[in-house]
């Protein structure tokens, strides 16, 4: 290599920015040995975002770059000075002259160790970006813009930061922006570097498989790096982009906690890394394909948005502020406003074996057990009549239905339920005739061979003529039948997504939310579900489109408490699809009864998917009283405070509080024998300390104690009940009855 070529700065450019000038020599002077890291010390070269909950305080010198100085819970009437005083860093020996301060991005030309959050280059060159501030943009109180430029590289970056005010949750993105006319490939980006505090020692990282999704996995924090990494081609069933940060002693309850999402339906990358000099960062964005993200002059690059809330009461207290957000910032008034439907969903009980006679009884039996929503599943379709052939074909198979929809759609709405249907847009069966037309609509990479899976493939939207395909024959669909809903979904992992033999998945997943959008553009009533293959694409920019989602295709009830339990975390119980399922579940096997199988559905969006024809009729009066209940009880479920409680890991506790706290209703489900003769207490949360509660027990509706007499009896439970002081049901705790496992008792409390 020529040693001249790339020898030193240059020392003439000028860099201006604004009020401060100074020289690229400037930049590389050498610093004193052993440098001691300073802060500015005037105001205005910080930035705060605060609200009585959480504070983020950012030092955004111009000309310097811009760093996190604290993120978390309220420490009052601090001033970000102090802390960046209190944070001072000096030089350890063996390592640089100077402390390396982190920035946004931790960008490489910073120099720090352990990993960067930004690597892109240009043909190979300019891998060392260096972002300095070069203006603040304030929107708000609550929002800034931190506008960033690299001379050198010729890069700018924008950090976008926002506190919601009313659930305290702190959102933040990147746009990276090229600003030559070499192109500009980005490799990696993470939404923020974030350093997480240092007594946060516990993470809790989101695993799972196909029918066992938002699985949660405890780690103890290590020097080194804990990394999911998600190209899928949606969120996964595996890694869900959600991360919880805890001390050994944070509960339910108590104690600091933390709770990281990432807002994208594609691929992502979530990464926690301990460095040698004690911070911790927390990183979370987008996985690119190599050459998937290419800027010519100008073009920007915008990373999916980071979700932070911070609690020192423990983890209820960040998931009751998420649920709030999601409901505030997220989620489309068409699903909020009124009650949920509770469903009645086809597939396991026809699967793709439809005939109009069976399809109607069903309705007939869903409506008499309380169905608002009849939703029909795959098969309905082209040559759909088993999975390997017809998706693409999005017209109403004569074979199946020689009238069209239109006589089981009318049936019904005569029923009195609304009419939904099952899509999967984004596929194609190789054996259809979209794909006999149009082979080349398909996502993939140039000579490689596709991974075969579930015998589809995935269409590339990123195409207009895919993208309008679609639109119309679905627009059209939806205005014939009046549908008024519509299961998404997806069941298929996208493992070459390439388009012109260049990775595409960034903009297919952009294409999704538009076509979705386009939609509900056209259909201002429509509601959206967002399925794949279950809970395998959920997250907060897809909740931006959708209104429900279905968290797992497993509906087996006791799966279903923990499943559901992990998904809470991050997501209402209001667009929590949970359905009750056949006696016999499907996916386990497992045989349970009818009143376990309800009480585990009644904490979500309710449902049923079963085939009604084939419970008994003591069954079906059972599940009849269990949806009247869950109506009865709605408004609390999916309008009240979520609190799972802190229990013995044989019991899944959770309830709901009112915002006034006048009624709250606690589900209870023993989910193992425990290991004592007697099981635990559990003791409630989130009532009004100084009132006194009417307790009874509202579900099942008959006493399952195994022996007599317990608490149920003695509390006349079942009938007017007993008052308790709110302090004792949450500080001393009800003793549970013995019952058996898989009896989930459901507790209902009134303000006395
Ligand atoms: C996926 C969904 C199921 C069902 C089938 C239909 O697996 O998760 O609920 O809709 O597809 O093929």
């Amino acid at each position: 290599m020529n040693d001249s070529v790339n020898s030193g700065p240059r020392t003439s450019e000028r860099i201006d920015m604004g009020d401060e000038v100074r020289t690229e020599a400037a930049r590389h002077e050498p610093a004193p040995a052993h440098a001691l890291e300073t802060s500015p010390a005037n105001a205005a070269d910080f930035v705060c975002l605060e609200t009585a909950e959480t504070q983020i305080f950012l030092e955004a010198a111009l000309g310097e770059r811009p760093r996190v100085i604290y993120s978390g819970p309220s420490i009052g009437k601090v001033s970000p000075q102090e802390l960046a005083l209190l944070s001072t860093k000096q030089h350890a020996p063996g390592s640089a002259n100077v402390h390396l301060r982190g920035s946004l991005l931790n960008e490489l030309g910073t120099g720090i160790a352990g990993p960067s959050g930004f690597k892109a280059h240009r043909n190979g060159t300019g891998f060392a970006a260096d972002f300095r501030v070069t203006s603040v943009e304030k929107l708000g109180e609550h929002a800034i813009i931190l506008h960033c430029s690299d001379p050198n590289t010729q890069i700018d970056a924008q950090h976008h930061f926002a506190l919601t005010p009313s659930s305290s949750i702190f959102t933040a993105k990147t746009t990276i922006i090229n600003g030559s006319s070499e192109p500009l490939s980005v490799e990696w980006c993470s939404a923020l570097c974030l350093p997480l505090d240092d007594r946060l020692d516990k993470l809790f990282g989101f695993t799972g498989r196909w029918a066992a999704e938002f699985q949660i996995e405890e780690i103890d924090l290590f020097r080194g790096s804990y990394m999911r990494e998600n190209k899928a081609g949606r969120t996964s069933h595996d890694s869900f982009p959600g991360l919880l940060a805890g001390t050994k002693s944070s509960s339910e309850t108590s104690g600091l906690a933390a709770n990281f999402h990432l807002g994208w339906s594609g691929n992502n990358r979530v990464r926690v890394d301990q460095h040698q000099d004690g911070r911790t960062i927390l990183q979370m964005g987008e996985f690119l394909f190599p050459g998937e993200i290419q800027l010519e002059r100008g073009e920007a690059y915008t990373t999916p948005e980071i979700t932070a809330v911070w609690s020192l009461d423990g983890f209820s207290n960040c998931t009751q502020r998420l649920h709030n957000f999601v409901q505030d910032e997220l989620l489309d008034a068409r699903g909020l406003n009124r009650p949920r439907p509770v469903h009645y969903n086809t597939w396991e009980a026809v699967y793709f074996d439809h005939a109009e006679e069976r399809l109607m009884q069903l309705a007939e039996q869903a409506s008499a057990v309380g169905a608002e929503r009849f939703v029909l599943d795959d098969g309905w379709f082209g040559g759909r009549r088993h999975d390997k052939a017809g998706l693409g074909d999005w017209w109403v198979s004569e074979e199946v239905y020689p009238q069209g929809l239109h006589t089981l759609a009318s049936r019904v709405r005569e029923l009195g339920m609304e009419f939904g249907l099952w899509f999967e847009p984004e596929m194609v069966n190789p054996d259809s005739d979209l794909f006999r037309a149009h082979p080349d609509w398909v996502l993939h990479a140039d000579g490689v061979e596709p991974v075969p899976f579930r015998n589809q493939f995935t269409l590339d939207l990123t195409k207009q003529a895919v993208f309008d395909y679609l639109f119309d024959k679905m627009t059209a669909l939806i205005s014939e039948y009046d549908i008024a809903y519509i299961k998404w979904d997806m069941n298929r992992d996208t493992n070459h997504p390439g388009s012109g033999n260049r990775g595409a998945m960034h903009q297919q997943t952009k294409a999704v939310y538009c076509l979705m959008e386009k939609l509900r553009g056209a259909h201002p009533k429509l509601e959206i579900e967002s399925c794949s293959s279950g809970g395998g694409r959920v997250d907060y920019a897809i909740l931006r489109h959708t209104d429900r989602f279905w968290a797992s295709d497993n509906n087996d009830a006791r799966e279903r408490q923990s499943i559901q339990r992990g998904a809470s975390h991050f997501f209402p119980l209001r667009i929590t699809g949970s359905h009750v399922g056949p006696r016999k579940c499907h996916i386990t096997g497992r045989v349970f009864s009818m009143e376990f199988r309800a009480a585990s559905a009644m904490f979500g969006h309710m449902g049923m998917e079963l085939d009604l024809l084939d419970e008994s009729e003591e069954d079906r009066e059972i599940l009849r009283r269990a949806i009247a209940l869950h109506k009865q009880h709605r408004a609390l479920i999916h309008g009240g405070d979520f609190h799972r409680l802190d229990a013995p890991k044989y019991f899944n506790a959770v309830g709901c509080v009112a915002p006034d706290k006048s009624e709250a209703l606690f589900s209870c489900a023993q989910l193992d024998p425990a290991p004592m003769t007697l099981p635990a207490r559990i003791r409630f949360a989130g009532l009004d300390p100084d009132r006194s509660y009417r307790t009874k027990l509202v579900w099942p509706m008959r006493n399952t104690s195994i022996t007599e007499p317990s608490i149920i009896d003695q509390a006349n439970l079942l009938g007017v009940g007993s008052t308790f002081q709110a302090r004792a049901l949450m500080e001393h705790g009800i003793q549970m009855p013995l019952i058996f496992p898989d009896t989930c008792l459901i507790f209902h409390l009134t303000e006395a």
